[in-house]
């Protein structure tokens, strides 16, 4: 029995030692120091500074009551300087710093935060809450809670500006209770931005007093499509679905992210998504309807008509009563995913085109923002909007959000214009973050946290006066497969966490199996919180599906769980903590299997990892070189659902350089076919990697290689070959089925070297 709790201390002990630091996001500098602070009925809660000063004092005082029953008394403070038994929060002006930097000392004698701005402060006041004990989240009195804070020395910045998450309340609708917690959870995590994207075609969410019907009609749709939008036939559940937020709900809702030093952007979307809305006002469209609000998801033709003044108008009303709720300086106007058909035919927006000089119909696009940018503008607010609106031209102010890739980002920022960091690769939230098998339904794609947390916004292909316009990073979570403000919970968090790290700290600070390590401490958090987090061992994530060798082959393994150490075997045997610790590349020789396993600190193990060795026989190429260099290229405008569909239409022959989308295919709805020879010119083992949103198959020597067919986000997949110096005829088929639409085709040789196809392709 003695023997026993001494056993229990001692674990405790160390436990306790190992979590005692687990902030996320980590500051950029943290010194350990000895002991602890403790808070009692007399600690003071004091500040020197104005009145946001005193704010923050008092948000940490009102903090600590529920769960502690302590009621700290917040006092001015008589100087700025460390009171012993105190806690003072200090605004000085002089501090160096960007806004939120702040410096905290936490010793057994007084807590002192200081700060340039009272951000700052009250992200120091989110380090000591995340230093206090996790039941101190509790809204109810916890009985025997330790009140100690560990001693600390930080001095804290953040790295980018705007650190934001976003929330579709379109496509499902939550109440006002959990659009606070989601807040209170950015605010946890010293998130500044949240992006609320009110309107969308399947439910227009915000009360416009001008215009009733939005929030009558608008506001609801007759039933949801039942199942995933891509999969089997359409099927609905015949259940009127809806609601809204009154004006006075969103105030309320704007208030409490200011008091979290956190900024509402709503996002009216134009001049696409925007049937919810022509419901409500068929005049406002291009054939004047009658319109449905949508009830299914996906892209839909019906958008606002440009030609039509009482367009501008009705979206300048709307603006005026937005502006008046949300005093964010950003406006977000939305502009992606906006079908030009109904516009090519409509004879006022033809006229509108003839009248402005818009060649194309994405130059009308542009005039339709540059004119909703400069109303904004002359209210004093800016636009920022989806990548989308680099086409056709730019609008003068606008922020873009870059969420096809980084792509749109970067060349916003060559254009001088700022950008926030959004990639769907990384940072899209309603993307599977487990085998498909084993999760409810989500959109599609495979987005685990070791990946989130990976993302370099830095990365790209920027000149250092260019990548200073990425001013910041932020994760999507679109709801079409949400129906439960729970499942939102279990989508967003933890990989939310890893965003707000990715904002909060450069690059070269971050370290995945640290912050690995700190979540499973911040999980007791956030289970104090009720959040409804994904907690699941993932396994390990293979650097390829098969390892194909000619003599040796290896295989990489990565951590995509919380904290885990992996281990493996090769004799096929299923492994445990006992089998071989992974210690980086596994080197194979022999034909067989490898399986791995990740285990985690509470000695969960994942499903074990298969990936089959496999000796590759060499292939020799069938064709002759091309009398021509590049490939031909067939395009097909239309609606597909795989690629044998592709291949098999009529389209329009063009002759391209390499393996990419050509501008002449539009946004949506197209289908391309590839085909050339590829020559090779020294026996090896070649890897082939084709990357698509949606489908996509790589053929060689009439054999499909790569098979990446049907509707999905972007998804790389990889294969390897065994080939001899020779002519190799060649076929990639694509099709973009609507949403993001990008085709990336890669070749690397034996070494792992990047190859330049476009000197090796002909027809
Ligand atoms: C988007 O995901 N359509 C911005
Ligand atoms: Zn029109």
């Amino acid at each position: 029995m003695f023997l026993m709790a001494g056993l229990m201390l001692l674990a405790l002990g160390c436990t306790e030692k190992s979590n005692t630091y687990n902030l996320v996001p980590y500051p950029q500098e943290l010194s350990p120091q000895s002991g602890a602070f403790k808070l009692h009925e007399d600690t003071k809660v004091l500040y020197a500074g104005g009145e946001n000063t005193r704010f923050v004092a008092q948000s940490f005082a009102d903090f600590i009551a529920p769960a502690s029953g302590l009621q700290l008394s917040v006092e001015a403070a008589p100087n700025a300087k460390a009171v012993i038994g105190a806690i003072l929060f200090v605004e000085d002006k002089a501090i160096d710093g960007v806004e939120g930097s702040y410096k905290l000392q936490v010793s057994p004698r007084g807590i002192v935060v200081k700060a340039n701005n009272p951000v700052g402060l009250f992200y120091g006041f989110q380090t000591l809450r995340q230093l206090l004990p996790a039941e101190m989240e509790s809204k109810t009195q916890v009985s025997d809670l330790d009140f100690s804070i560990p001693a600390v020395s930080i001095n804290d910045a953040p790295n980018f500006s705007y650190r934001g998450l976003h929330l579709d309340v379109g496509r499902h609708f939550y109440p006002v209770d959990f659009i606070k917690k989601y807040i209170d959870l950015l605010a946890l995590h010293k998130m500044n931005v949240f992006h609320w994207h009110l309107t969308e075609d399947q439910g227009w969410r915000l009360e416009i007093k001008k215009y009733p019907r939005l929030a009558e009609v608008a506001a609801y749709r007759d039933e949801t499509l039942v199942g995933h939008l891509g999969v089997g036939e359409h099927k609905y559940d015949g259940k009127r679905y809806g609601g809204y937020y009154t004006q006075e709900q969103a105030r309320e809702i704007v208030k409490y992210a200011a008091d979290r030093f956190i900024t509402v952007i709503p996002e009216i979307e134009l001049p696409g998504h925007a049937q919810a809305a022509l419901t409500a006002y068929p005049e406002l469209g291009c054939t004047g309807g009658p319109y449905k609000v949508a009830k299914k998801w996906g892209i839909f033709k019906e958008v606002y008509c440009a030609g039509n003044e009482e367009v501008f108008t009705f979206l300048e009303d709307v603006l005026l009563e937005v502006m008046d709720i949300f005093p964010s300086k950003y406006i977000h106007i939305g502009g992606d995913e906006c079908p030009k058909d109904r516009w090519k035919t409509c004879p006022k927006c033809k006229k509108r085109m003839k009248v402005e000089g818009c060649k194309d119909a994405h130059e009308l696009q542009s005039y339709f923002i540059h004119r909703i940018e400069k109303f904004l503008n002359e209210h004093d607010r800016d636009i920022i909007g989806w990548d989308e609106i680099l086409e056709g031209g730019l609008a003068p102010n606008a922020t873009v959000m870059s969420w096809r890739g980084i792509k749109g980002g970067e060349a916003a920022a060559k254009q001088g214009h700022n950008v926030v960091m959004t990639p769907n690769t990384h940072f899209y939230l309603d993307y599977y973050q487990n085998d498909p098998k084993e999760d409810p339904l989500a959109i599609g794609g495979y987005l685990p946290l070791s990946k989130v947390y990976s993302y370099n916004p830095m990365a790209g292909e920027l000149s250092e006066e260019e990548a200073k316009h990425i001013i910041g990073v932020q994760g999507n979570v679109w709801t079409e497969y949400m129906p439960e403000s729970s499942y939102v919970e279990y989508m967003t968090y933890p990989r939310a966490c890893a965003i707000a790290e990715v904002g909060w700290l450069p690059f070269e600070k971050r370290d995945y199996s640290a912050f690995a390590k700190r979540l499973q401490g911040h999980f007791k958090r956030l289970d104090v919180m009720n959040v409804n987090y994904f907690d699941k061992v993932l396994m390990p994530a293979p650097s390829v599906e098969i390892v194909e060798f000619i003599d040796e082959g290896v295989l990489e393994l990565t951590d995509n769980a919380v904290a885990a150490a992996l281990y493996y075997t090769t004799d096929g045997t299923t492994p445990t903590a006992a089998s071989s610790p992974y210690q980086g590349a596994i080197k194979v020789s022999e034909e067989g299997t490898i399986k791995a396993v990740a285990i985690d600190a509470r000695g969960r193990s994942s499903k074990v990892l298969e990936v089959p060795a496999k000796r590759l026989s060499f292939i020799e190429g069938t064709a002759s070189v091309g009398a021509s260099k590049g490939v031909e290229v067939k395009l097909v405008k239309g609606e597909f659902a795989t690629c044998k569909a592709v291949d098999e239409a009529d389209g329009e022959m063009l002759v391209m350089k390499g393996i990419t989308v050509p501008e002449s295919a539009g946004n949506v709805h197209f289908g391309l076919a590839f085909e050339g020879v590829l020559s090779i010119d020294q026996d090896g083992l070649y890897q082939f990697i084709l990357g698509s949103d949606d489908g996509s198959q790589f053929l060689l020597n009439g054999e499909v290689v790569i098979d990446n067919d049907g509707y999905h986000g972007m998804r790389y997949k990889k294969a390897s070959l065994a080939l001899k110096k020779g002519n190799y005829p060649i076929k990639v088929l694509y099709f973009e089925g609507g949403g993001g639409g990008d085709l990336r085709f890669a070749l690397k040789d034996d070494q792992g070297t990047d190859m330049n196809l476009n000197s090796c392709l002909s027809h």
